[in-house]
Order: structure tokens, then C-alpha cells, then sequence
């Protein structure tokens, strides 16, 4: 079997408790590159907990997340941090823009952070924005755009430094629909562009249609869901 088609990220057997109640019991995942994977599941069945185990902002009592080789579950805060910052991208349900920055400075942000010099960040969130179709907002503040603009500058932040995964948490909840299908085609354009991998947690059928497999979360299990069309 080739390299291309080995996963990219694996978790077996993920754990976690807050309290008595298990948020996690024993739920497994697996992704591939370019792969965009829907997370269905009624409301706390622990899909958000998946996806924070997966990018390694939660970590399981039990379990392993394996990486391109390494264990997140075993890695340190830092090393796990340094991870989320060069290989990872985010996009939340509202977006969670920083308001006292303007969009193309949170579009730049995570290059920023990665160490790339002001004016080749701006310039190149600049180029993202525009690809976004959203250009003009640019200057503006998150508090003075629509909430469509700004999930796609949400968007634009989260594939600017192209990372091998993106991780979405209901990225269309708080989007119409128009804007939401916008939202999805950039993400699935993104994964087959760039190679990324999609995971997308998201209760609209609609919207887990553009993914290219679905697992369904149950009481903090998962299993794989045979697409009936
Ligand atoms: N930080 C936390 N502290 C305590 N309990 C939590 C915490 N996060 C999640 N839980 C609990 O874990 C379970 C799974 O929550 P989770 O947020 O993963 O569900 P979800 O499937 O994402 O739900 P929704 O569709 O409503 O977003 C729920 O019972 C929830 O109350
Ligand atoms: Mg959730």
C-alpha cells in the first residue's frame, strides 16, 4: 500500500469523563488526507469532545491519537501546542474572530504566530480574504461585518497556513444557507486542493453531504454510517 493512503490521524478506543458521566466511551476515528469526514450524533453525544481529542485540545484519560507517527495523548502542552499552531487549523461555530483585530490581521494571526514577518502575513491573508470573495472587509472589525463575512474570514484564518488538518466545529450553525453551502464548498475545495484533511462536526444532513464519509456518535461511541444515497 502506497504512503498517500495511509491515515493521517487515528484514535482507538478515546475516553473521557467529566465527572460520573462519560462524554467519550471507547469512540475510535480515522481520517486520511484530502478526506473530508462528517461527525453526526444527537446533542451531547460527545462529538465536540471527539474533536477536541483530535486536535489535541482535550486530552482522553484513555485511548491513543496518533499523528504521522507520534502520540498526542503522550505528547507534552507545548509540544501539542506547537502542533495545533503549524499543522492544524480551526473554525468554530461564530467564528471567534479576536474583535480588537481587524479581519485581515485575524486572518493573519496564525502566520504571525508561526514567525512570518507582518507584511508577508497581511499580504498573504490579504490574498485569502480575496479569494473568499470578501476583499473589501479587509480594514473592518469582526463586531462591524455580517456573521456570513465573517465565517468566511473565520475560514480564511483556518486554511492560511495550510494545515494537513482542519478541524470544524458546527462552522455553518449560525450561517443561512446560502452561506453556509459557501462555507463548505471552500472547506471540501480546500481538502482536495491542498490535501488537508476535513473533520466537520455538523447535525444538518445538508451540510454532511459534502463530506466524503460520515461516522454517527452515540453516547460517546462512533460508528461508521452507510450513506444511503
Ligand atoms: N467541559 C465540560 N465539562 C463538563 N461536562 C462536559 C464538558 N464538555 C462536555 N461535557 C459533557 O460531555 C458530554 C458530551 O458533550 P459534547 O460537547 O462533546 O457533545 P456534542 O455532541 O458536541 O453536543 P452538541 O451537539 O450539543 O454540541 C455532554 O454530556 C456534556 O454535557
Ligand atoms: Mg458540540
Amino acid at each position: 500500500m502506497s504512503a498517500h493512503n495511509e491515515p493521517l490521524l487515528v484514535a482507538t478506543e478515546l475516553r473521557k469523563a467529566y465527572g460520573p458521566t462519560p462524554a467519550l466511551d471507547g469512540a475510535d476515528f480515522t481520517i486520511r488526507a484530502g478526506e473530508v469526514v462528517a461527525v453526526m450524533g444527537p446533542s451531547g453525544s460527545g462529538k465536540s469532545t471527539l474533536l477536541h481529542c483530535l486536535a489535541g485540545i482535550v486530552k482522553a484519560d484513555s485511548g491513543s491519537v496518533r499523528y504521522g507517527g507520534r502520540d498526542l495523548t503522550t505528547m507534552s502542552d507545548g509540544e501539542r501546542s506547537a502542533l495545533r499552531r503549524t499543522d492544524f487549523g480551526f473554525v468554530f461555530q461564530f467564528g471567534q474572530l479576536v474583535p480588537e483585530l481587524t479581519c485581515v490581521e485575524n486572518v493573519a494571526m496564525p502566520l504571525r504566530l508561526g514567525g512570518v514577518k507582518r507584511r508577508e502575513a497581511e499580504e498573504r491573508a490579504a490574498a485569502w480574504l480575496a479569494r473568499l470573495e470578501v476583499a473589501d472587509i479587509a480594514g473592518k472589525r469582526p463586531g462591524e461585518v455580517s456573521g456570513g463575512q465573517g465565517q468566511r474570514v473565520a475560514v480564511a484564518r483556518a486554511l492560511v497556513s495550510r494545515p494537513r488538518v482542519v478541524f470544524a466545529d458546527e462552522p455553518t450553525g449560525a450561517l443561512d444557507s446560502l452561506n453556509g453551502e459557501w462555507v463548505m464548498r471552500l472547506l471540501t475545495d480546500a481538502a482536495h486542493d491542498t490535501g488537508a484533511a476535513v473533520v466537520l462536526v455538523t447535525h444538518e444532513a445538508r451540510v454532511a453531504a459534502y463530506s466524503d464519509r460520515e461516522i454517527v456518535v452515540r453516547d460517546g461511541k462512533s460508528r461508521d454510517m452507510e450513506r444511503t444515497s
